[in-house]
């Protein structure tokens, strides 16, 4: 596993996104949690019994799931400064930890969960580990949510190694072996499917709620 660009320090989150305000104050302009948790409430929408964030920050998104729709999730978060300042209801479930070693771990615990939230935090990852960490991912969840600033002068910061297009993004997510999910007019979703899980293996139906963890 080889070292990504510039260790994560209480500073990356001081200055979040390159920005001149901290975390605290800006998480919510850069975090596409919401729009996630919308998703997942729409009545249509698989339900989901467990969540993986990978790269938690100090916690907010965690609760963002919780209150939307009542899943404490699991997770990882890198710098040991965002981890301590996660609430103590949440961290519980989140490991100070790589996602690169984090997920391999999971996946070797035979662990599949029903969807990834990752924003942002792949364009960390060394470019050399992406493919091989998005077919980790492709193998050890069901949905995943991946939003960036795509190619955006936002979160243009010191520490990312990947400034990319949406469809630069899409083309290897999809390699990887996820399909992309969209609206019923075309957009993006920001929402992809493994293709890689047996469909046997995972029942998410609507009103499976209550069978498996939550
Ligand atoms: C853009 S922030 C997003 C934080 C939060 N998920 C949100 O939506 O507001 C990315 C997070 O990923 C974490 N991160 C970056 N590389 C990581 C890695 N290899 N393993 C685990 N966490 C990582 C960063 O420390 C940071 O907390």
């Amino acid at each position: 596993m080889s070292k990504t660009k510039k260790p994560i320090d209480p500073g990356y989150f001081r200055r979040y996104a390159g920005r001149r305000g901290s975390y605290a104050k800006l998480w919510r302009e850069h975090s596409p949690v919401d729009m996630c948790v919308d998703q997942f409430r729409h009545p249509a929408a698989p339900r989901l019994r467990n969540i993986c964030v990978l790269g938690t920050a100090t916690g907010q998104v965690l609760r963002e799931f919780d209150r939307g729709l009542g899943i404490r999730p699991h997770g990882c978060e890198i710098s040991r400064w965002a981890f301590e300042r996660i609430p103590k209801a949440y961290r519980s479930r989140i490991r100070c930890e790589d996602m690169r070693e984090y997920l391999e771990k999971a996946e070797a615990r035979g662990k599949v969960f029903d969807l990834v939230f990752s924003n942002s935090s792949l364009v960390y990852l060394p470019r050399r580990e992406l493919a091989s960490f998005l077919r980790r991912v492709a193998r050890t969840t069901r949905f995943l949510y991946f939003n960036s600033s795509f190619k955006g002068a936002a979160c243009r910061d010191d520490y990312r190694e990947i400034l990319e297009t949406f469809d630069w993004w899409n083309v290897r997510i999809k390699r990887a072996g996820f399909r992309e999910l969209k609206t019923d007019r075309g957009a993006s979703t920001f929402l992809w499917e493994s293709k890689r899980l047996d469909p046997k293996a995972i029942d998410l139906r609507v009103g499976s709620r209550g069978r498996g963890e939550r």
